[in-house]
C-alpha cells in the first residue's frame, strides 16, 4: 500500500507574501520526497476551527505566521520548552496522535549566525538587542541560552524592554532608545529586531563609531537584504549577517519533522528565495 501524500500548509491572513513554499518545496525535491507544501489563508474568526480541524482537513503539520502565532500556540496539545516560554508557536505537527507546537524563530536566528559568522559567541559577554518587539524576545531567550550574561534591549518604548527583563530575569538589561549607543563599546554582538530599515519603512540610524573590532553586526530585515546598518557595518570591516538566514533557517525543524529528513541552508536555496522576492541575480 502506497503511503498518503503528506501535506503541510503555512498558515496566515495574508499569506500570499510568505516564502515558505518556496523552501519547502525545494527541499523536497532535494530529497526525492512525495509531499505538498501550499498556503493557506485563514481569516482570525476561523483560525481556531481551522487548527483543531488541521489533521481532518488532510495536514500532517503546519508553519504559522502572523497574526496567528499566538493561537497556534493556544490550540496546541503540546507544546516544546520554547514554546511554553515564549507563548507563541510558528510550527505544528502531529505526534502520537496529539498536535505539539513549536517556535523555531529564535533557533533560526542562532543557526543564521553560526552559518554566517562562525564562532560570534566564542565570548558571550555582552549583546546589544535594537527593538523589543515579537521578534526580539525570541532572540533574546535564544541569546541567554547561548551564555550571554548581559543581553541589552534598547527599545523606543522601554516598557517593552523592561517587560522582557522581568521575563528572563537579571541578564537583561532594558535601555532607553536615546541611550541605545552606550554600550556598543562593550558589546560583541548588535542586532537590529526593530522593522527600521525594512523596504517602506525609515532606515536604522545607528553609529557604530565606538564599536569594537570584533563587533558582529545582524538585522533581522532581510527586504532589502544589505540594510544601511549592515552596510555601515561592513564598511568599517565588521562582521556582517544578514537576515534572509533566519527565515531559511527557522524553517529546518518543521521539515524534519514532517518529512523525516534535516534539509540543509544552501546557497542554492538562498538564491532561489531572492529570486522569488524579485531580488535575484
Ligand atoms: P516583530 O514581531 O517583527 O518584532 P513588532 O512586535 O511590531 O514586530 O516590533 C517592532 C519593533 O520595532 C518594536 O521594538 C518597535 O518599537 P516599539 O516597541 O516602541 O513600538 C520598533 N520600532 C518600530 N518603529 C520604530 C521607530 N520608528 N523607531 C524605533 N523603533 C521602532
Amino acid at each position: 500500500m502506497t503511503e498518503p501524500l503528506k501535506r503541510v500548509c503555512v498558515i496566515g491572513w495574508p499569506i500570499g507574501h510568505s516564502r515558505s513554499p518556496v523552501i519547502h518545496t525545494h527541499w523536497l525535491e532535494v530529497h526525492g520526497l512525495e509531499g505538498l507544501y501550499s498556503r493557506m489563508a485563514v481569516p482570525e474568526h476561523e483560525i481556531d476551527a481551522f487548527l483543531q480541524g488541521l489533521e481532518r482537513h488532510g495536514y500532517c503539520g503546519a508553519n504559522v505566521t502572523i497574526p496567528h502565532k499566538e493561537a497556534a500556540y493556544k490550540n496546541a496539545a503540546r507544546r516544546t520548552g520554547t514554546a511554553q516560554t515564549l507563548g507563541v508557536a510558528n510550527t505544528l505537527w502531529f505526534e502520537d496522535g496529539e498536535l505539539w507546537a513549536d517556535n523555531t524563530d529564535g533557533y533560526g536566528f542562532l543557526a543564521n549566525l553560526d552559518a554566517g559568522a562562525p564562532g560570534w559567541d566564542q565570548n558571550p559577554e555582552t549583546a546589544l538587542v535594537l527593538g523589543a518587539g515579537g521578534a526580539s524576545r525570541a532572540i533574546v531567550h535564544g541569546l541567554i541560552g547561548r551564555g550571554y550574561k548581559s543581553v541589552c534591549v534598547a527599545n523606543r518604548s522601554l516598557d517593552k524592554a523592561e517587560a522582557l527583563r522581568e521575563q528572563f530575569g537579571e541578564n537583561v538589561l532594558p535601555i532607553s532608545w536615546d541611550a541605545r549607543h552606550s554600550v556598543l563599546p562593550s558589546a560583541s554582538l548588535l542586532v537590529n529586531t526593530t522593522s527600521l530599515g525594512m523596504k517602506d519603512q525609515p532606515d536604522l540610524e545607528f553609529d557604530l563609531s565606538e564599536a569594537s573590532d570584533g563587533l558582529v553586526v545582524t538585522d533581522i530585515v532581510y527586504a532589502p537584504l544589505r540594510t544601511r546598518l549592515l552596510d555601515e557595518a561592513a564598511a568599517k570591516g565588521l562582521r556582517t549577517v544578514d537576515g534572509l538566514g533566519m527565515l531559511l533557517h527557522q524553517a529546518v525543524p518543521g521539515f524534519e519533522r514532517w518529512f523525516g529528513v534535516r534539509p540543509e541552508v544552501t546557497d542554492t536555496l538562498r538564491q532561489l528565495v531572492l529570486k522569488d522576492m524579485g531580488l535575484g541575480t
